[in-house]
């Protein structure tokens, strides 16, 4: 059962599959981001994206890895879940991690099916080729839409030797188009292509039905996605060359802290507008309470016993 709660009416039309394939047949460009938490995906939603990818770069922009390969299907259930909290328009796609599709295409299905049932997830996204066209198979059956993603994928990051550019060369770029077409046939509503040459991603656009995604593949694709804390420039230890930042939030929100910490230790924060102030009789009323009174009104002053409001502590 889904431990997600519903949000707000959506202001938009909800994003589906169906609108992927119109809009490729349109001319129509997809927007795709990321993005992890509730806040995030009130932000994507309200800004008019049409596709919201909690990806597992997650485990690097939020939980601090130096790859993906340490995320975990638990990582992504618990990201998911607050994402569908936060937007219901896009249409929402959850990644799954490494070793959560590669062992047999029973895990992969059940893998799958608890983005959906479990986290409000409407898709799902996996790494690979011709390799995955099983996986990709059985998902499609099981009636989970899924996007793949070649090119550079980051969860065989070991295999590539680093985070560099694929298909530059004419028979790596054939495998990739030979890809593309299997993970088509196999059932993929979508797929994403990164750090592949533009020309290569056009040439694959052109040739699918489906719509593709590029990051790092050139403006020839149907729709683009960023990481999110790349596009803000959040992340700092280093920035793709394919990203554009839209903005520099890293030094700003450092500056704002350092003058959290300074205000605090001067004593200028937090001011009589932060707070909250009881009226002058009911000030009075509370001095008026914590008076030092006799108890049962007897005895010389020195044996009174004292009383503080309510509270049974008696001071001699
Ligand atoms: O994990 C992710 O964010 C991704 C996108 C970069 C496509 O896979």
């Amino acid at each position: 059962m889904s431990t997600t709660s519903p949000v707000s009416t959506p202001a938009r039309k909800k994003v589906t599959t169906r609108t992927f394939r119109q809009k490729k047949l349109a001319g129509e460009r997809i927007t795709m981001l990321t993005a992890y938490d509730y806040m995030t995906a009130t932000v994507v939603e309200q800004a008019g994206i049409d596709a919201l990818l909690v990806g597992d770069s997650l485990g690097m922009v939020v939980l601090g890895y130096e790859t993906t390969l340490p995320v975990t299907m638990a990582d992504m259930l618990h990201h998911c879940k607050a994402v569908a909290r936060g937007a219901r328009s896009p249409l929402l796609i959850g990644d799954m991690p490494f070793m959560s599709y590669q062992i047999s295409t029973e895990e992969s299905v059940r893998n799958a099916g608890r983005f959906l049932q479990e986290a409000g997830m409407d898709a799902v996204k996996l790494e690979g080729g011709r390799e995955r066209a099983d996986a990709v198979r059985a998902i499609s059956a099981a009636g989970i839409p899924v996007m793949g993603h070649i090119g550079l994928t980051p969860q065989s990051v070991s295999q590539f030797g680093g985070f560099v550019a694929q298909g530059k060369t004419a028979e790596a770029a054939q495998r990739l188009v030979e890809d593309a077409l299997i993970l088509q046939e196999a059932g993929c509503f979508s797929i994403v292509l990164e750090a592949v040459p533009a020309q290569l991603a056009g040439l694959i656009s052109s040739k699918l039905d489906i719509p593709t995604i590029g990051i790092g593949a050139g403006a020839g694709c149907d729709g683009q996605v960023l990481v999110i804390h790349d596009l803000l420039g959040l992340f700092d230890r280093f920035t793709p060359k394919f990203v554009k930042q839209y903005a520099q939030l890293h030094g700003p929100i450092v500056a704002a802290l350092e003058s959290y910490r300074d205000e605090v230790i001067a004593g200028q924060f937090p001011t009589e507008e932060h707070g909250f102030a009881m009226k002058d009789d009911e000030w009075a009323a509370l001095l008026a309470l914590l008076e030092p009174r006799p108890l049962n009104g007897a005895g010389p002053a020195s044996e009174q016993v004292w009383m503080v409001a309510n509270a049974q502590t008696a001071h001699a």
